[in-house]
This record gives structure tokens, C-alpha cells and sequence, in this order.
């Protein structure tokens, strides 16, 4: 008999009910028995013991189900360790539900953050697996994330919607994509999308050589432009500030988000109509793409390997096409961002599109 437990953490993104599904199949359809409990709402179902007993029927139909229906939540890494106004060791809290229900281990789904706690429990002596969730794709140690197709798709429809509107009135839009600190989403559906203008916070942006470029389209005769702008993109002058400085200036920041600020800085340089639209959560709703229902499926079958064979403490990820397993102690703690020399930016800036830089 095995006895899992199963949290989703962090922010939701498609396919993490498919990738739920993936484990407790692959681990029904075992010749073993096995008994999961699910804990709700992230790292709070395990620290406050709240869970339950699932059985098939849970897994059944949610394969196209967008969410998580173990609910999640946000439980920083900076304070995990931190006994708060509540008295609760957080930390001893979960050791303790864990040995309480003699679990043989724990699948954690999600990204950065969700990691850097898992790999804590880890060394605390629990049996981890973990799966690789954000739409961000920013996780150290895999090619690909489950959630990041699907929200390119999302992303991707927003710019086309934008594309027709801007044609229509000769408009320069920006529209502003999720990804937090890195860039591969705004680049891929900046590029599915046929964006003219492309800013991450890997490459930090020039106003001058944005609005150069509009100024080119319109010479040629496109009298609109798209801009697919990261909300973690970044002028050249904000990038080469020291972090003290950077958090000093934003204090005084008096714009919704980035994309206003560029907004405002194009209009006042070129007397041109701006517009700003920002799909933001919408990019992680809805139902996962197939693309994510294979992969998250895949990659929950593996991690059901994993704990079938007992070899716990890994994340499962994916890696020149081939499904590995990654010490979790590799991926705690480290980002993956898009490298600015990568031959998609270079392939990118051959088709014209610009970066800003
Ligand atoms: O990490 C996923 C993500 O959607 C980021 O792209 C975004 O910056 C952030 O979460 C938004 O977080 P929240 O849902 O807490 O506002």
C-alpha cells in the first residue's frame, strides 16, 4: 500500500487538473494499492491538516478542466520558516500532517516559489515529487512547463484581436502579456501573434528605438504597430539602476503597470494614439490547449513511475524532447530566462521584428 499526499500551489494555470489525473491513474491502474490525499488550497491544506480521501471518481473528467480542484494559494518561500501572529510553525506543521497520515510521499505541482518549499521539505526528510506548472515556462531544469501553451494561445488570440482594431484605426496597442520576471511568453505570442514590436525584461528596451520603429512602419505604409510588452519589461536607464535605486523609483511609480508608462513615453514622443490592453489573468483561465493535456498527462504518468519505483526528491521535466527526472535541489531557487543571443531572438530580429534595444 502507498499513501500519497497532493497539493497544487501558487498561482493556477491550465492543465493542472490533467496533470493530477496523470498521477492518480498511472498510480490506480498499478497493481499496487494505493490510497491519495489531497490538501487543499496549497502548502495551507498541509500546514492546517485540511484534506481528503480522493478516490477515482475525483480524476474522472477533468482531463479539459481549467483551475485546480484542490483550490491553491500563495505561501511565500521568504517566510515559510517564520512563526507568524498565528504561533503556527509552518514548517512543523507540515512534517507533522505528513507523518500523521504516514504518507510514502508528496506530489507538489507548481512553479518557482512552490519549489523552493518542496525541496525545504525535502531536506527535512520527506519523499517529494514534483511537476513542473506555470504559464511562465520559468522554471530551471525543464524545456517546458505545463499552462505555457495554453496561455500563448490565450495571448496569441488577444494580439490577433488587437491586430484587426489597430488596422482599423491606424492605432499603435500594446498589449501586455503575463510572465513575470522572464519574457518567453511575450515572445511567443508576441511572435504567433505577428507583434511588430516585442519587449522582455531580458532585453531592456530604448524608448527612442521603439518609437523609431513605428515611425518606420508608418513611412512604409503601416499606419498601426503592436507592441507585445512583458509586464516585467524594463527601460535600459531603470535596468542599469542598482536595486536599492530601482526600488526607490518605483515607490514613486504612477502607472498601472509598464505598459502605461511606454504607452505615455510613445505618445509624448510622437504625437501617435496609444492604446493599452492587458489580458492579464485571462492567460491563465480557461481550459488547458491539447498540447497541455498531453504534456501535463505525460508528465504526471512519470511522476507516477517515480513513486511506484520509490525514487522520490525529483521533479519531473522535460529536456531535448525527452521526459528526465531533476534533483530538486537543481531546481530550487533558480530561474530560467530567455537568453537575448537564443536563435529564436535572432530569428525573430531577421523577420524585423524589434526588441527595443
Ligand atoms: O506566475 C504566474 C503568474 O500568472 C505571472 O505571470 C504573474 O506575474 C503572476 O502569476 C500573477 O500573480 P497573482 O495571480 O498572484 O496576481
Amino acid at each position: 500500500m502507498k499513501r500519497i499526499g497532493m497539493l497544487t500551489s501558487g498561482g493556477d494555470c491550465q492543465a493542472l487538473n490533467a496533470a493530477m489525473r496523470g498521477v492518480a491513474k498511472s498510480l490506480f491502474n498499478a497493481k499496487e494499492d494505493v490510497e491519495i490525499y489531497g490538501f487543499l488550497n496549497g502548502y495551507q491544506g498541509l500546514i492546517h491538516g485540511k484534506f481528503r480521501l480522493l478516490t477515482y471518481a475525483d480524476f474522472s473528467g477533468i482531463l479539459t478542466k481549467g483551475g485546480t480542484f484542490l483550490g491553491s494559494s500563495r505561501t511565500p518561500f521568504k517566510t515559510i520558516q517564520d512563526i507568524e501572529a498565528d504561533g503556527i510553525d509552518k514548517v512543523a506543521a507540515m512534517k507533522q500532517t505528513y507523518y500523521k497520515l504516514q504518507l510514502d510521499c508528496l506530489v507538489i505541482l507548481g512553479g518557482n516559489g512552490t519549489h523552493k518549499t518542496a525541496n525545504l521539505l525535502r531536506e527535512q526528510g520527506l519523499n517529494i515529487v514534483t511537476l513542473p506548472k506555470t504559464i511562465d515556462n520559468d522554471l530551471w531544469g525543464t524545456d517546458m512547463t505545463f499552462g505555457f501553451q495554453s496561455a500563448v494561445n490565450i495571448a496569441t488570440e488577444a494580439i490577433d484581436c488587437i491586430h484587426t482594431t489597430a488596422a482599423s484605426h491606424g492605432r499603435v496597442f500594446i498589449v501586455e502579456v503575463m510572465g513575470h520576471k522572464v519574457g518567453f511568453l511575450t515572445l511567443n505570442a508576441g511572435m504567433a501573434g505577428g507583434a511588430d514590436i516585442i519587449l522582455i525584461p531580458e532585453i531592456p528596451y530604448d524608448i527612442d528605438s521603439i518609437v523609431k520603429k513605428i515611425q518606420e512602419r508608418h513611412e512604409r505604409g503601416s499606419a498601426f504597430t503592436i507592441l507585445a510588452v512583458a509586464e516585467g519589461a524594463i527601460s535600459k536607464e531603470d535596468a542599469a539602476l542598482s536595486k536599492k535605486e530601482y526600488k526607490k523609483k518605483m515607490e514613486k511609480y504612477k502607472y498601472p503597470s509598464v505598459s502605461y508608462e511606454i504607452a505615455e513615453k510613445i505618445r509624448k514622443k510622437s504625437g501617435l494614439d496609444v492604446r493599452v490592453t492587458v489580458p492579464g489573468h485571462t492567460q491563465r483561465g480557461g481550459s488547458p490547449c491539447p498540447y497541455d493535456r498531453v504534456f501535463a498527462s505525460r508528465l504526471g504518468s512519470e511522476a507516477g513511475k517515480l513513486i511506484l519505483k520509490g525514487e522520490y526528491g525529483f521533479m519531473v521535466g522535460y529536456k531535448n524532447r525527452e521526459m528526465v527526472k531533476v534533483p530538486l535541489e537543481e531546481v530550487a531557487g533558480k530561474l530560467k530566462t530567455v537568453d537575448p543571443k537564443s536563435s529564436i531572438v535572432k530569428e525573430a530580429k531577421m523577420l524585423g521584428i524589434s526588441f527595443g534595444d
